[in-house]
C-alpha cells in the first residue's frame, strides 16, 4: 500500500470514540493523543494522516476532496447535506433530534402558526414541511432550550442525548425527529482512485466498530 489516506475527525466526543475505534484496529495514534501544536497528525504504522476539525468543516474537506475520508455526526450531515459517499454508520455518538416543547402543552392542539427555535433549521423545516405544516423556523446559535423559556419559540428541535437538559428546563420530547449517530464519508474521486486503500481502511472499521460503540 503506498498511498496515504488523510481522514478529517470531529474534535471532542466523536474525536475520542474515533481514536479509540482506531486503536482497537490497532492503528498507533500516539500522535493525535498528543497533538503539540501540529494541526496534521500521521500515523506511525499506518498510511492515515488525520486532522481535527469542526464537524461542518469535516463534510467541506471531504466534499472538496482534500481528506478522503471523514467521521461526522448524522446530525451534521442532515443539516449541511453535501456531495460524498456516506459509507457507515460507526455506532457511537448515538443520540437524536427530538421534537421538544414546555411540559404540559399541546403542540398539536391549536391551528395557530407556531415558531420553531433549533439550530438546526433545514432538519426542522424538512420535518415539519413533511407533516404539511407551516411553521417558522428560528436559529439559534446555542442553548436553545432557552427559546420557549423565553417566550420566543413554542417548540424546540434540538439534539437528545440523556434528555436531562430538557427536563432541567421543563421541556419534554413530544416525537423524534431523526437518529443521530456518527457516520463514516468519504469523497466521491478518492473512493474511486484509492480503492484499495480505503477498502482496508472499511474493512477495520467494520470489524472493530461494535466494541467502540459500548
Ligand atoms: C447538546 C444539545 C443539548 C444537549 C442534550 O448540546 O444541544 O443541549 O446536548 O444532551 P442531554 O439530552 O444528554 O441533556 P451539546 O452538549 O452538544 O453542546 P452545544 O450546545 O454546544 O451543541
Amino acid at each position: 500500500m503506498s498511498n496515504r489516506l488523510r481522514i478529517a475527525l470531529t474534535k471532542g466526543r466523536l474525536q475520542d470514540k474515533s481514536v479509540e475505534l482506531f486503536e482497537r484496529a490497532g492503528m498507533d495514534c500516539t500522535p493525535i493523543r498528543h497533538p503539540g501544536r501540529r494541526l496534521i497528525h500521521a500515523l506511525p504504522n499506518y498510511p492515515l494522516d488525520a486532522v481535527l476539525s469542526k464537524a461542518p468543516d469535516v463534510i467541506t474537506y471531504v466534499e472538496h476532496g482534500v481528506c478522503d475520508l471523514g467521521i461526522v455526526g448524522k446530525d451534521t450531515i442532515l443539516e449541511k447535506g453535501g456531495s460524498f459517499y456516506e459509507v457507515m454508520d460507526l455506532g457511537f455518538g448515538k443520540c437524536r433530534f427530538a421534537l421538544a416543547v414546555p411540559e404540559g402543552q399541546d403542540f398539536y392542539a391549536s391551528y395557530k402558526n407556531r415558531t420553531i427555535a433549533s439550530k438546526y433549521p433545514n432538519v426542522a423545516s424538512r420535518f415539519f414541511a413533511a407533516k404539511g405544516m407551516d411553521v417558522e423556523v428560528i436559529k439559534i446559535e446555542g442553548s436553545v432550550e432557552l427559546a420557549p423559556i423565553l417566550g420566543l419559540a413554542d417548540a424546540i428541535v434540538d439534539i437528545v442525548e440523556t434528555g436531562a437538559t430538557l427536563k432541567a428546563n421543563g421541556l419534554v420530547p413530544i416525537e423524534t425527529v431523526a437518529p443521530i449517530s456518527a457516520r463514516l464519508i468519504v469523497n466521491t474521486a478518492s473512493m474511486k482512485l484509492y480503492k484499495n486503500e480505503i477498502l482496508d481502511f472499511i474493512e477495520k472499521c467494520e470489524k472493530y466498530r461494535g466494541e467502540a460503540a459500548k
